[in-house]
């Protein structure tokens, strides 16, 4: 199997309707590949229809329509993913099954695909005490989200010895077209209020959309890929994983401080919770209004988990020592472009 790809690939990217998957699409478009996108019916298109892109229907959990749509491919980028469901069974059969119906398909080509699956800093769970994680760390997810991810992390090593794989294990990503992040840039735009869900003093890995497809594109070309299951591991860190972040590792105060910066606001109010209460009181608020209205949120009890378990930061080294690529700007610049695109998109 091949297992590095040069410029002018037939690109499929999974998760392509979604924040990340966008702006890999038009980092690839821009590059000269030819750009094939995942899309299901009610997906939004908007920023994916003037780029040009092909398009390949089907949902992750169809295996039939993941044959169909991995079978030109000679690089799959796989994104698509749900970041909150009501119930662990939800995020079990998108991140999990979605993710082995991919990499089944890709197994089943006569050439299969360099197959790069971005993860998350969930899926090996927060830092161990007084240190950052490093990829050589045991994984420990906290949350049903995480362990939705590490199981597609175990699937991805079983196939490994049939498909060239990367995994690419993002923290918070932030940047233009989030609408995640967008609420809390609002929130702090229009009333100059922060409020740091996390356990007080708790540091946070980052990084841009940009910075996260520089690395992203760095691992599909030259990417180091997963040893197959039971393989002895003669490296550490276990080879084919990635954490990518910024050097930046703020509080969730500090890092509210920093948008009011990009914003030009003189100063921010920060409504720091006192204990973990304070978290599980917002997250059972939030989830109770989800589960009116029908409609998952980020801020659940799933995430509360994640907020309540300390440190969130990651060492991006190992990507840097491999592949060379890192962040070109600071975080600030970052949010500044950030904040400048959601005024211009009179977003907040
Ligand atoms: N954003 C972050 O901070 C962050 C951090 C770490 C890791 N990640 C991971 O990065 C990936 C992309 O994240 P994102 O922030 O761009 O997410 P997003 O904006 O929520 O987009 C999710 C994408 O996945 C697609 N999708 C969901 N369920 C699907 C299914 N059953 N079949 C086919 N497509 C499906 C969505 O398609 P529709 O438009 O049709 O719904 C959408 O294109 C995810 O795997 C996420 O877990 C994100």
């Amino acid at each position: 199997m091949a297992d590095t790809y040069t410029i002018m690939a037939r690109v499929l990217v999974t998760g392509a309707s979604g924040f990340i998957g966008a702006k890999l699409s038009e980092r690839l478009v821009a590059r000269g590949d030819e750009v094939t996108c995942l899309v299901r019916p009610k997906s939004h298109r908007g920023a994916l229809d003037p780029l040009g892109v092909r398009y390949a229907w089907g949902d992750v959990r169809d295996a039939d329509a993941m044959h169909a749509a991995v079978a030109e491919a000679n690089v799959v980028y796989h994104l698509a993913g749900l970041a909150s469901a009501f119930c662990a069974q939800d995020l079990m059969q998108v991140n999990c099954g979605g993710f082995r119906n991919v990499a089944s398909a890709c197994a089943q080509c006569d050439q299969p695909p360099v197959l790069v699956s971005v993860s998350s800093l969930a899926a090996a769970g927060p830092s161990p005490p007084g240190r950052e994680r490093t990829e050589s760390d045991p994984a420990e997810p906290v949350s049903n989200y995480g362990r939705a991810k590490r199981a597609a992390e175990l699937v991805a090593e079983e196939f490994a010895d049939r498909v060239p794989i990367t995994i690419v294990r993002p923290p918070i990503v932030f940047g233009e077209g989030d609408t995640q992040m967008r609420n809390v840039f609002r929130s702090i735009f229009r009333y100059g209020v922060h409020v740091a869900l996390g356990v007080a003093g708790s540091r946070y890995s980052l990084i841009h959309v940009d910075d996260l497809c520089d690395a992203l594109i760095a691992c599909a070309d030259n990417g180091k890929r997963l040893a197959p299951a039971g393989a002895a591991q003669t490296t550490s860190p276990p080879q084919g994983y990635y954490f990518v972040a910024a050097d930046e590792r703020p509080t969730f105060a500090e890092l509210g401080i920093m948008i009011g910066k990009s914003l030009g606001r003189q100063s921010v109010h920060v409504l720091k919770s006192r204990s973990t209460a304070g978290i599980w009181t917002a997250a059972a608020v939030a989830e109770g209004i989800s589960r009116l209205r029908g409609q998952p949120y980020i801020l659940s009890f799933d995430k509360a988990r994640e907020a309540s378990a300390g440190n969130w930061v990651c060492s991006p080294l190992n990507i840097r020592r491999d592949l060379h690529v890192a962040p070109r700007v600071s975080v600030l610049d970052r949010l500044r472009q950030t904040s400048n695109w959601y005024l211009q998109k009179k977003w907040l």
